[in-house]
Protein backbone atom coordinates (compact mmCIF):
# COMPACT_ATOMS: atom_id res chain seq x y z
CA UNK A 1 0.00 0.00 0.00
CA UNK A 2 1.46 3.57 -1.00
CA UNK A 3 1.27 6.54 1.07
CA UNK A 4 -0.60 7.96 -1.83
CA UNK A 5 -3.13 4.88 -2.51
CA UNK A 6 -3.92 5.44 1.44
CA UNK A 7 -4.57 9.22 0.94
CA UNK A 8 -7.04 7.93 -1.76
CA UNK A 9 -9.29 6.02 0.04
CA UNK A 10 -9.20 8.57 2.37
CA UNK A 11 -10.18 11.12 -0.44
CA UNK A 12 -12.93 8.38 -1.81
CA UNK A 13 -14.96 8.29 1.83
CA UNK A 14 -15.89 12.30 1.43
CA UNK A 15 -18.70 10.72 -0.63
CA UNK A 16 -19.72 9.04 2.51
CA UNK A 17 -19.72 11.52 5.26
CA UNK A 18 -23.05 12.62 6.29
CA UNK A 19 -22.18 16.26 7.26
CA UNK A 20 -25.89 17.91 7.23
CA UNK A 21 -24.46 20.60 9.92
CA UNK A 22 -20.77 21.38 9.54
CA UNK A 23 -20.90 20.77 5.48
CA UNK A 24 -17.84 19.81 6.11
CA UNK A 25 -16.83 16.27 4.82
CA UNK A 26 -13.58 14.28 6.27
CA UNK A 27 -12.98 10.74 5.02
CA UNK A 28 -10.03 8.57 6.31
CA UNK A 29 -8.21 5.50 5.92
CA UNK A 30 -6.41 3.37 8.55
CA UNK A 31 -3.23 0.83 7.84
CA UNK A 32 -3.11 -2.02 9.92
CA UNK A 33 0.14 -3.61 10.33
CA UNK A 34 -1.31 -6.90 8.64
CA UNK A 35 -1.81 -4.82 5.56
CA UNK A 36 -6.06 -4.19 5.84
CA UNK A 37 -7.49 -1.07 5.47
CA UNK A 38 -10.97 0.17 7.49
CA UNK A 39 -11.99 3.33 6.06
CA UNK A 40 -14.30 6.19 7.59
CA UNK A 41 -16.57 9.29 7.26
CA UNK A 42 -17.11 11.65 9.74
CA UNK A 43 -21.10 10.71 10.85
CA UNK A 44 -22.89 14.12 12.13
CA UNK A 45 -25.89 14.30 14.49
CA UNK A 46 -28.66 16.55 15.41
CA UNK A 47 -27.26 16.80 18.91
CA UNK A 48 -23.75 18.34 17.74
CA UNK A 49 -22.17 16.60 20.64
CA UNK A 50 -22.62 12.87 19.31
CA UNK A 51 -21.01 13.35 16.07
CA UNK A 52 -17.80 11.51 15.44
CA UNK A 53 -14.91 12.19 13.71
CA UNK A 54 -13.83 10.15 10.56
CA UNK A 55 -10.56 9.36 12.17
CA UNK A 56 -12.17 7.60 15.27
CA UNK A 57 -15.07 5.76 13.09
CA UNK A 58 -12.02 4.22 11.20
CA UNK A 59 -10.76 3.19 14.07
CA UNK A 60 -13.65 2.04 15.95
CA UNK A 61 -14.53 -0.38 13.15
CA UNK A 62 -11.01 -2.03 13.09
CA UNK A 63 -10.69 -2.32 16.81
CA UNK A 64 -14.29 -3.82 17.10
CA UNK A 65 -13.23 -6.37 14.14
CA UNK A 66 -9.98 -7.49 16.29
CA UNK A 67 -7.20 -5.59 14.61
CA UNK A 68 -4.93 -3.38 17.67
CA UNK A 69 -1.83 -2.76 15.86
CA UNK A 70 -2.07 -0.06 12.90
CA UNK A 71 0.44 1.90 11.18
CA UNK A 72 -0.62 4.55 9.05
CA UNK A 73 -3.89 6.19 9.00
CA UNK A 74 -4.53 9.19 6.11
CA UNK A 75 -6.98 12.04 6.98
CA UNK A 76 -8.62 13.69 3.39
CA UNK A 77 -10.57 16.99 3.61
CA UNK A 78 -12.55 19.56 0.76
CA UNK A 79 -10.34 22.35 2.70
CA UNK A 80 -7.61 24.44 1.15
CA UNK A 81 -5.33 24.34 4.35
CA UNK A 82 -4.43 20.17 5.46
CA UNK A 83 -7.37 18.32 7.28
CA UNK A 84 -5.87 18.06 10.63
CA UNK A 85 -7.10 15.49 13.06
CA UNK A 86 -8.68 16.89 15.81
CA UNK A 87 -7.24 16.33 19.95
CA UNK A 88 -9.91 13.65 20.53
CA UNK A 89 -8.97 11.77 17.19
CA UNK A 90 -5.07 11.82 18.09
CA UNK A 91 -5.62 10.82 21.61
CA UNK A 92 -7.60 7.76 20.33
CA UNK A 93 -5.28 6.74 17.97
CA UNK A 94 -2.26 7.38 20.53
CA UNK A 95 -4.02 4.67 22.81
CA UNK A 96 -3.18 1.85 20.26
CA UNK A 97 -0.07 2.94 17.88
CA UNK A 98 1.90 5.80 19.64
CA UNK A 99 4.12 5.40 16.64
CA UNK A 100 1.65 5.67 13.69
CA UNK A 101 2.50 7.77 10.25
CA UNK A 102 0.18 10.19 10.07
CA UNK A 103 -1.02 11.39 6.24
CA UNK A 104 -2.91 15.05 6.15
CA UNK A 105 -4.07 15.48 3.19
CA UNK A 106 -5.70 18.77 1.48
CA UNK A 107 -8.13 19.52 -0.88
CA UNK A 108 -6.14 19.50 -3.91
CA UNK A 109 -4.57 15.97 -3.08
CA UNK A 110 -1.36 17.08 -1.24
CA UNK A 111 -0.28 15.70 1.59
CA UNK A 112 2.14 15.47 4.48
CA UNK A 113 3.05 12.96 6.15
CA UNK A 114 4.67 13.15 9.79
CA UNK A 115 4.37 11.07 13.05
CA UNK A 116 1.88 10.96 15.85
CA UNK A 117 3.78 12.21 18.29
CA UNK A 118 4.44 15.02 16.62
CA UNK A 119 0.68 15.77 16.75
CA UNK A 120 0.97 14.33 20.18
CA UNK A 121 3.73 15.16 22.05
CA UNK A 122 3.82 13.65 25.60
CA UNK A 123 0.35 12.12 25.21
CA UNK A 124 -0.95 10.08 27.65
CA UNK A 125 -1.31 6.05 26.84
CA UNK A 126 -1.64 2.61 28.70
CA UNK A 127 2.18 2.87 29.94
CA UNK A 128 0.99 5.51 32.38
CA UNK A 129 -1.54 3.68 34.35
CA UNK A 130 1.10 1.47 35.33
N1 LIG B 1 -13.89 16.24 11.84
C1 LIG B 1 -13.37 15.01 11.55
O1 LIG B 1 -14.05 14.15 10.98
N2 LIG B 1 -12.09 14.76 11.91
C2 LIG B 1 -11.29 15.65 12.56
O2 LIG B 1 -10.23 15.27 13.05
C3 LIG B 1 -11.70 17.05 12.65
C4 LIG B 1 -13.16 17.27 12.53
C5 LIG B 1 -15.29 16.50 11.48
C6 LIG B 1 -16.23 16.58 12.66
C7 LIG B 1 -17.35 17.41 12.08
O3 LIG B 1 -18.26 16.54 11.43
C8 LIG B 1 -16.69 18.28 11.04
O4 LIG B 1 -15.41 17.72 10.81
C9 LIG B 1 -16.52 19.72 11.48
O5 LIG B 1 -15.90 19.82 12.71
Amino acid sequence: MTDRALVDMAFAMLERSYVPYSHFPVGAALLCEDGTVYTGCNVENAAYGSTICAERTALVKAVSEGRKRFAAIAIAGRSEDYCWPCGACRQMLYEFAPELTVLVARADGQFVKLPLGELLPHGFGPANLD
